[in-house]
């Protein structure tokens, strides 16, 4: 089945001739508290992280300056979504395998996230990964 549309609209109001201003709310904006915000940045141009999925986590991914391409994989279809837009972001509220392709040097990718650093919520391997869906499909 394909993916629903997981990007939403930032907030973002020209300011005067002098750039814009982009914003968002935690509850109101996006749908969960912000416990921790981390940023990614100096990565060589073609380069390509993540490679991983949360198991909770749920995840704003934003970037204000470049552009990136995010892939999410639900096991059964993938989704390539061009981040090259401060006013443009990826809600992620559900485990996807992701990987983060940078186009451009200097890109920064941003995220505001629901929870801590916990190396636990991780799944690193894609067969586990699938497995892991399958179950939680089950229950
Ligand atoms: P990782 O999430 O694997 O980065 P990416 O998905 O972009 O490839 O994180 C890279 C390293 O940074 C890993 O050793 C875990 C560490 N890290 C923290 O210590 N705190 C954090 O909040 C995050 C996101 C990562």
């Amino acid at each position: 089945m394909k993916q629903k549309n997981r990007t939403i609209k930032i907030n973002t109001i020209p300011t005067d001739g002098s750039g814009s201003l982009s914003f968002f709310e935690a509850n109101r904006d996006i749908p969960f508290e912000i416990k921790r915000i981390y940023f990614i940045s100096n990565v060589p141009e073609g380069k390509k992280r993540g490679f991983h999925a949360h198991k909770t986590l749920k995840q704003l991914l934003f970037c204000p300056y470049g552009e990136i391409i995010i892939s999410l994989d639900n096991g059964n279809d993938k989704q390539d979504i061009l981040l090259n837009d401060p006013s443009i972001g990826i809600l992620i509220d559900e485990p996807l395998w992701r990987e983060m392709h940078w186009l451009k040097e200097s890109s920064a990718l941003c995220v505001a996230a629901s929870d801590y650093y916990d190396p636990n919520d991780y799944i690193r391997d894609y067969n586990e990964y699938l497995n892991y869906i399958n179950l939680e499909g089950v229950k």
